[in-house]
């Protein structure tokens, strides 16, 4: 399959467009919804919104706003939430689901997990004026990284929050003639997969949006429709577990679109299958896990001596063997780094390198840019020789 003349930038933006920074035609992200500006704030709860059972859309207004006032990220992105619950400070990451073309607030749009700390206590017990502390955009699970003319956005479960803020983008930019050639420059099929009807998210405002957009098109499958007195047979959408045969049936011309997607492992690994049953090419599949991976430790260099690390500003030191993660030596060394996944993921520990260098595996916790202003996650960093750390 020939991929070239199918890429091609996918959503540009007219000058004027409000909240959005003026740009030259470029793909959606890189220069169209400018770029991410960094947030670590608290934020008021103004509003929340239930989009389907156990699914609840919070609406968070920051308490400091980035010069200019705009908030700015890519669609897909996610933030790090900190609440105090119980006495203690509980960190999670959240997908942000609304879309960047509406600056002003944000949205995370959050499953109940029945015994979680964070998601029971959002829904049930935090109340409007209800503050909690806020870090991020963070990660490249976004179309702006992948430019395309056609999309598939497949989803299951909470997975559907980065389709939430694509498509609500894309939607925004086609209503203002900013995107390219079609009926309205939209090409993008949403496929949703929910255990029942009544699970499936913001049903009403998505298949609205695709009423109105030709582009867009919403297939939903569900599992199972329980039986409900009076209800007759209601349901006309596909039923049970997503197959190969209901994908290609659902979109014939998978192979020729960009697909992101996101959702429970299991989900994941058996759409990647069907993926490659159907002859699409797995290279232009982008996936985001919603669970926290184990770190992956960058191997120890046989026979090598290990490293002393100095943090600066503490005046405190330590020799640490090979292997060590910064965030390892700094506990050695009695420095308190802050850290939560511990995993490269959440981007608590962001600390500066002074001098050294490090070897980082991380998973999306920080960005090119900061890493370019010695900018590290000490978590999933181990030392490459001596190095100082501001801490
Ligand atoms: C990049 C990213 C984006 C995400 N985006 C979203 C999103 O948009 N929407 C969304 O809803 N979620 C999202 N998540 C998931 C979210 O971060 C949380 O993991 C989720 O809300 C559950 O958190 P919790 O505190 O409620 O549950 P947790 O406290 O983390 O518990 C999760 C599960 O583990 C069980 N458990 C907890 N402690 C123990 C224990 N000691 N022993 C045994 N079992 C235990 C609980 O019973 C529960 O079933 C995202 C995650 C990532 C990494
Ligand atoms: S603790 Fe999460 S990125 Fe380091």
């Amino acid at each position: 399959m020939t991929l070239a003349p199918d890429r091609a930038p996918a959503l540009h933006l007219v000058p004027g467009v409000p909240g959005v920074p003026d740009s030259p035609a470029g793909p959606f992200g890189a220069g169209v919804l400018g770029e991410e500006v960094d947030l670590d704030t608290e934020v008021v709860l103004r509003q929340r919104i239930v989009e389907a059972r156990d699914l609840v859309t919070f609406v968070w207004e920051p308490v400091t706003r980035p010069v200019g006032g705009l908030l700015a990220f890519r669609p897909g992105q996610y933030v790090t939430l900190t609440a105090g619950i119980g006495g203690e400070s509980v960190e999670r990451c959240y997908t942000i689901s609304s879309p960047p073309t509406r600056p002003h607030l944000l949205t995370t749009t959050v499953k109940r997990v029945e015994g979680g700390r964070m998601s029971p206590w959002l829904h049930d017990r935090l109340e409007g004026g209800g503050r909690v502390h806020l870090r991020g955009p963070m990660g490249d699970f976004t179309v702006s990284e992948h430019p395309a003319r056609r999309y598939l956005l497949l989803s299951a479960g909470s997975g559907v929050t980065p389709t939430l803020s694509t498509v609500r983008a894309m939607a925004d930019l086609a209503a203002l003639g900013s995107l390219g050639p079609g009926p309205d420059g939209l090409d993008v099929v949403v496929l949703h997969s929910a255990r029942t009807p009544d699970d499936l998210p913001c049903r009403t405002e998505l298949e609205a949006l695709a009423a109105t957009h030709p582009g867009l098109r919403l297939v939903w499958t569900v599992d199972d429709v329980p039986a409900q007195p009076g209800a007759g047979h209601a349901w006309t959408g596909y039923r049970g577990m997503l197959t190969s045969a209901v994908l290609a049936a659902a979109v014939p011309d998978l192979a020729q679109r960009e697909v992101m997607l996101c959702g429970p492992d299991g989900y994941r690994a058996a759409v990647r299958s069907m993926l490659a049953e159907l002859g699409a090419d797995l290279t232009r599949c982008h996936e985001e896990s919603f669970v926290v991976a184990e770190a992956v430790a960058p191997e120890a260099v046989e026979g090598a001596a290990g490293a002393t690390v100095r943090f600066g500003r503490s005046g405190r030191e330590v020799h640490c063997a090979p292997g060590t993660t910064v965030l390892d030596a700094a506990r050695q060394a009695g420095v308190r780094l802050p850290s939560s996944c511990a995993s490269g993921l959440c981007g608590t520990c962001k600390s500066t390198l002074l001098s050294g260098r490090v070897d980082m595996r991380h998973q999306g916790g920080i960005r090119p840019r900061e890493i370019a202003q010695d900018r590290f996650l000490p978590c999933c960093s181990v030392p490459d020789g001596d190095i100082v750390v501001d801490a």
